[in-house]
């Protein structure tokens, strides 16, 4: 018999969290033969909502869904866990500015990063959905000292799998028949979407598509302001596809991306020029329940503009926060 996985998930009771926890109990990030246990976390006021979406949980009779824990300490939620969904951030309200946004997040993730670094296994592999994102990956680990930090990553796969769908429909191929693709930097409208090494069908993709200035006046800022379509479409934010990203995402990185490039943000080992520390999009290979750093590439005028354009994005976030680090 396959011991149960612990996998804990954040801001259970939010919309993201209304998709990601039905996908993880039916089984989509360990696969059909494990069963897991969910450990959610939200804030007290919202206790009473994860009871519902737990109610939910018990109608669907998942054959893989051994326990729930419901909480609102995040030392018990993190408790022995092999996996962690960091969803719940706090949202930006009226009359708030980016750094008081900033800072209150790094409060949460501070907290959390203490009580991950005092409960979780050390191989426990963790995401972090919350918005800002890769800084708020940056404040947890810098607050789990023992925790080892290339275990904790940053989501840029709804981004990567967003440009995914617009190369493919542009150049009339498969989704799945793209690779090498990757988004580089911040989950943000600065990100980089980069198809310089990417083929499709195992042709180079700048050819199939060959149009240089869709590529750059069209593709890189769709993908960029895609969020912001989807409000301005659905009235909410996107949900289904962020829960499905960050299915993807840890999904590759335990059982492995079959050669591809995937999109992660992990801390920067200095590559690139990307200062070390900052939690930033890069392409990377997983396998054997690890991931590999695509090393080497070389970097052209405009992937280098792109490039410090989101890294120094990074840069500004992280000096805003940077007494809490
Ligand atoms: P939501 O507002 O529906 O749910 C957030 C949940 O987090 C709420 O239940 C709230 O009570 C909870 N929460 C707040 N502070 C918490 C704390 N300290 N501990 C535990 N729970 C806490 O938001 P939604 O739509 O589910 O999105 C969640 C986050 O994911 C947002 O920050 C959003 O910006 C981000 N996001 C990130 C994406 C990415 O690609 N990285 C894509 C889409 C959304």
């Amino acid at each position: 018999t396959v011991e149960p996985k612990r996998i804990a998930v954040t801001g259970a009771a939010g919309q993201i969290c209304y998709s990601l926890l039905f996908r993880i109990a039916n089984g989509d990030v360990y696969g059909k033969d494990t069963p897991v246990i969910l450990q959610l976390l939200d804030l007290p006021q919202a206790q009473k909502a994860v009871r519902g979406v737990v109610m939910e949980l018990e109608d669907c009779a998942f054959p893989l869904l051994r326990d729930v824990v419901i909480t609102d300490d995040p030392a018990d939620a993190f408790r022995d866990i092999d996996a962690g969904f960091f969803v719940g951030s706090r949202p930006r309200t009226a009359g708030m500015e980016r750094r008081d946004l900033l800072n209150a997040n790094a409060e949460i993730f501070r907290t959390q990063g203490r009580a991950l670094d005092a409960a979780a296994k050390r191989d426990a592999k963790v995401i972090v959905v919350g918005n800002p994102a890769n800084t708020n990956a940056m404040i947890l680990a810098a607050n789990a000292p023992g925790f080892p930090t290339e275990n904790i990553t940053a989501m840029l796969r709804l981004d990567h799998n967003r440009a995914l769908t617009q190369f493919a429909q542009r150049g009339g191929v498969g989704v799945d028949e793209i690779r090498k693709l990757v988004v580089w930097g911040n989950h943000s409208p600065t990100m980089f979407a980069d198809w310089r090494n990417a083929t499709a069908a195992g042709k180079p993709l700048p050819d199939v598509i060959g149009d240089e200035t869709w590529y750059r006046d069209t593709l890189i800022p769709t993908v960029g302001k895609r969020g912001a379509a989807i409000i301005e479409a659905r009235g909410a934010s996107s949900a289904a596809s962020a829960a499905n990203a960050a299915i993807d995402h840890m999904r590759d990185w335990i059982k492995g991306s079959d050669g591809d490039w995937v999109s992660m943000g992990i801390s920067s080992d200095g590559s690139y020029g990307i200062p070390e520390g900052l939690m930033c999009g890069v392409p990377v290979i997983c396998a054997n329940g690890s991931y590999e750093r695509v090393q080497g590439l070389e970097i052209n005028a405009f992937q280098q503009q792109m490039l410090d354009r989101t890294v120094a994005e990074l840069v500004e976030e992280r000096d805003a926060v940077s007494a809490l680090l």
